[in-house]
Formats: structure tokens, sequence, C-alpha cells
């Protein structure tokens, strides 16, 4: 074996980083026992969040929704209706940067404000409003939401606990709109699985997850009201979506730089899934992969000191550098280039390839664990729709293809089987779904 490939694996192993010390079934039984404790209101790292969204309603033919979408970088409005084949129709796009990702603090009404600006010129021309928040946010049976708490690092500590929907029909209303529509607040999962569902009418499917990999990570599956013991009054015999915030998983395989990339994010003790594998900390991760690397001796002096001024490789440069080790306009490169040796520039690549096969092998449990836990049909003719949205996922280096080969006979061996559907505009799709059918 190539002796730069021994050396971080020896690496690796001792600082629990390494991709196979990842059991896909421990962390998917570890997920599962979550996943019921959060629906039973005992402590869980994960939410289970119920969406109230009934997924068997059918979509009405040429109505129009106004659709925002707030996710982790921007923020999206249109207007959206549907044709009788199921297939979409956008209007009036528009995008801005999500408030709170400019690198400083947003208040509460500027954060409002902004989102109304959007919304504002499309408000006369629909009745309903979708609104897609891709944060971890409690959905009222109003179909309205509380964000919990802010993932991402977004900058607006005042917006935390606040009624999404209802701030932003007030914020409406201070821009002198009279009849401000109801709105139907959303998780971008949510919305990627509504969206799924719609693009395949006719189709009858075994079961349905929604997943995303982008700046954040996260599930949502169909489950029985039954099984959801901790909310009130839910319609026995009924079903609806669960958004599981996956992203905040306790993963029990974290490793020294997972902690150390930790203790750098305003909240150290969430969201540790998340933390190992999205796109939004991707980069801080490999920075602090790469500099345990320099301590530990596993990549030379001179480049152990470069590291040190560098600041943060970027979650682009970090992957790119496994795409393309010699490619143009990547910092990382060049600092390999002007500092390293060859043996560097193997061990980083070694390095960086082995965060992204452990993030295929957590990506597989995540996903695997709604479609067991979930209202499943069993066996080849009944399979999962598995509708997976973000940019980050269709990116990574080889991303795609890792995750296939480790679920496919994951989920086979158990008699679960899934097609992959992949839609343009998920958050905006499904969010004017669930605007037109809730
Ligand atoms: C959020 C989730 C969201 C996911 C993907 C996470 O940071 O907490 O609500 O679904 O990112 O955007």
């Amino acid at each position: 074996m190539n002796s730069n490939r021994q050396a971080v694996d020896r690496f690796l192993h001792d600082h629990d980083m390494h991709p196979e010390a990842v059991s896909i079934d421990e962390t998917v039984r570890h997920m599962t026992e979550e996943m019921e404790q959060g629906l039973a209101g005992q402590p869980s790292s994960l939410a289970m969040i119920p969406t109230y969204i009934d997924t068997e309603r059918s979509v009405p033919v040429g109505e129009k929704a106004v659709v925002l979408d707030a996710g982790g970088t921007n923020l999206r409005a249109a207007l959206v209706s549907f044709q009788e084949d199921g297939s979409p129709i956008i209007e009036d796009f528009s995008k801005r940067p999500m408030p709170g990702t400019q690198g400083t603090v947003v208040g509460k009404e500027e954060f409002f404000s902004s989102l109304a600006a959007l919304v504002e010129p499309l408000a006369s021309r629909a009745n309903t409003v979708g609104f897609c928040f891709s944060y971890p946010t409690e959905i009222l049976p109003n179909r309205d939401g509380r964000l919990i708490h802010w993932s991402k690092e977004i900058q607006a500590p005042e917006v935390e606990g606040c009624l999404v929907g209802a701030q932003l029909q007030n914020a409406l209303v201070e821009r002198g709109i009279k009849e401000v529509p109801p709105v139907t607040v959303l998780n971008d999962t949510v919305a990627t699985l509504l969206t799924g569902k719609a693009a395949s009418v006719g189709r009858d499917w075994g079961a349905y997850v929604g997943f995303i990999l982008g700046t954040g990570t996260n599930t949502c599956y169909v489950e029985s009201n039954d099984s959801i013991a901790k909310a009130q009054g839910l319609a026995s015999g009924g079903q609806q979506v669960i958004n599981c915030e996956s992203g905040s998983f306790a993963c029990r395989h974290r490793g020294t730089a997972d902690v150390m990339l930790g203790e750098t994010t305003s909240k150290p003790e969430t969201y540790w899934l998340e933390k190992m594998l999205s796109g939004g900390y991707f980069g801080a991760l490999a920075t602090q992969v790469m500099k345990l690397a320099g301590d530990k001796g596993l990549l030379s002096l001179p480049l152990k000191e470069q590291l040190a001024r560098f600041g943060e490789i970027s979650t682009k440069d970090a992957d790119n550098y496994t795409h393309n080790p010699q490619g143009t306009n990547n910092d990382l490169v060049s600092l390999l280039q002007s500092s390293g040796s060859n043996a560097d520039a193997e061990r980083t690549w070694f390095l960086m390839d082995a965060l992204l096969e452990r993030a295929a092998r957590l990506t597989a449990a995540n996903l695997a664990a709604p479609v067991l836990k979930g209202q499943s049909g069993k066996g080849p003719l009944a399979p999962a729709c598995l509708t997976v949205d973000g940019t980050t996922y269709y990116r990574y280096y080889r991303f795609e293809s890792r995750v296939e080969a480790l679920l496919r006979p994951y989920l086979a061996e158990r008699d679960h089987y899934y097609e992959t559907v992949r839609v343009e505009d998920a958050p905006l799709i499904g969010a004017a779904v669930a605007a037109l059918t809730n």
C-alpha cells in the first residue's frame, strides 16, 4: 500500500476520525433509538418535529402560491403553480443573501423586513404563502412555526423563539399590504419530500423520505400519528411528515478534529452530525484536521507553519482538492505547491478523501434510519421514494456513488429498496405544494 496512505490511516485511527470506525448498522440503531425517544417526548438529540403536513392531498391545478425560501445561504421568493401532469411553473423569481449570513448581527425587525421585501411584490397575486424555513422550528397545528434556535451559524439571535409566519405577516402589514395571505411554514426537507411526491404523480411508493445535504443536513419521513406519543390530539390511524432534525444527531463517532471544530462554533454542543459533514462546516473541519496533522507530525514543518498563517480552508477548496489536486484557483493547491512536499500533497489528498468517505458512511446511515423507521412497504415492488436535494450532495467528490454503494446493500439485506429522485428547486416547489394542499 502507498506509504502516505498508511501514515494517514494510522493518524486517523489514533484520533477516532477514520471512516472505517463508523459502523453503519450501529449508527442506524443508535439513530432509530433517538428517533423513538424524540417521538415519545423523552430526552433525545433528535427533535423529531411533527409538521401537520399530510402527504395524501392532491395538488390543485393552476392555482398560485407565493413561496419564500429561507435557506443557509440565500433567501428566494417566487410564484409557483402546477400543471395537469404535476410539473411546476415558477414565475417572478428573485433572491438575495439570507439575512444574518453576512458577518454582522441582524435584529428581529430588520430580519423580517428583509423577508417581507421579497414577498411584497407577489402578495396580491396569490391567496396563500408557503414559507420554507430551513432551521429547527417547532410547527404548530395552524402551521406557523417557532424557531427553536438557529443552526448554520446564522447571526440573528432576536429571532430565536419567534413565530416566523406571524412575524412575516406583521412585516407585510407594516409595508402596507392590506390582505395578508395565510402562511404555511415548513422545513426544507419536508418541501423536498413533497416535491419528490408531486414529481412522480401516479406512482405508489412504499415510503417517502426527504433528505438535504447542503449548508446543513437533515432528513424527514412519513410516520403514523399513533407513534407520535408526544403530540396531543392527532387523528388516530392518520399519518404525517416528521422533521427529524437529524443534523443534530449526537453521533458516537466524533473524533478529535470534530471536537476541535465544535469549539470554534457558536453552539459547540449542538448539531454534531451536521458539523461532521455538511457543506457549511466541511472546510472548517478540513482546517482542523490539517492543523492536527501538522501538530502530530503527519505534515512537514514548513507546511504546518504556512497552515497556521493561512486561516480557514474553504469547503470548495477542500473538496476540489480531491477532484483535482493540481487544480488552478484553489488556495489549498497553491499552499501545497508553495510550502508542501510531495508527501504533504499526497497525505492531504488522503485526508480529504477520508473525510468524504466518512461523510458518505454517516449519510448512508442518516438515510437508512428513516427508510427503516417509516411506514415502509417492504420488498422491491414497494421501494421508498428518496428525494435528495442540496448542492453539496451532488458536488462532493464521488459522493453519490459512495453513498449508493453503502446504502443499497444495507437496505436490500433488510428487504428494503429505494429510488433516488432528484428535483430542481425543491424548497420552492414543496413550499407551494404544502401551501396549496394544507
Ligand atoms: C437545519 C435543518 C435543515 C438542514 C438542511 C439544518 O441546519 O437545522 O432544519 O433542514 O439544515 O438545510
